[in-house]
């Protein structure tokens, strides 16, 4: 059958409050955003109450920096965007490096939050780890986007490349 060998992904990536309260750190992430040919589907700069906090890190409760990050991630605005990419969710993740700063700046210096970042918590940058966890995400940060929607009637239009056949 004949395919487009080009298609978007959506993720979502967040620039967390430590980096948004220096606007040249956020600016740099943004920047970083653009080089990699992202398409910046939606943007919005917004502050969660500490009960959102809570409640969009709820799979990490009980673990020793539940608080901390709920506090941290509630403690001012943040920007979040929806991101296009070929690869999307895996090349941001790959573009933030480690979650730990410490291993970050030894193992990843060139990424988001091996140059960036601050502390295990105050990391920078947050991005969605699957398919999965990209679309609740999404929806948790802007509720009036229709992911399903997105892949069925705008995806299509950005398909891009050679027609080629598929193997089987
Ligand atoms: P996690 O989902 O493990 O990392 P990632 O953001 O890379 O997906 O953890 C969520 C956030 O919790 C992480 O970005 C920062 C915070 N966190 C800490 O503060 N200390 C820690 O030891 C870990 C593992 C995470
Ligand atoms: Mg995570």
């Amino acid at each position: 059958t004949l395919r487009w060998t080009r298609s978007l992904q959506l993720t979502l990536a967040v620039i967390k409050p430590d980096a948004v309260a220096h606007p040249i750190i956020s600016e740099a992430v943004h920047q970083k955003i653009l080089n990699n040919n992202f398409l910046i589907v939606k943007s919005k700069e917004l502050k969660w109450r500490i009960d959102e906090s809570q409640n969009f890190y709820h799979e990490h409760q009980g673990r020793f920096f539940y608080q901390r990050l709920a506090e941290f991630m509630s403690s001012g605005p943040m920007r979040a965007y929806i991101l296009a990419h070929e690869d999307a969710i895996q090349l941001w993740r790959k573009l933030m490096g480690p979650t730990k700063v410490f291993k970050a700046r030894i193992d990843a210096p060139e990424t988001v939050r091996g140059e960036l970042g601050l502390t295990d918590t105050r990391n920078t940058t947050h991005g969605s780890d699957s398919v999965d966890s990209a679309c609740r995400e999404i929806s948790f940060f802007f509720p009036d986007f229709n992911v399903s929607r997105w892949y069925e009637k705008e995806e299509p239009l950005y398909r891009t490349g050679p027609l080629c056949y598929d193997e089987e």
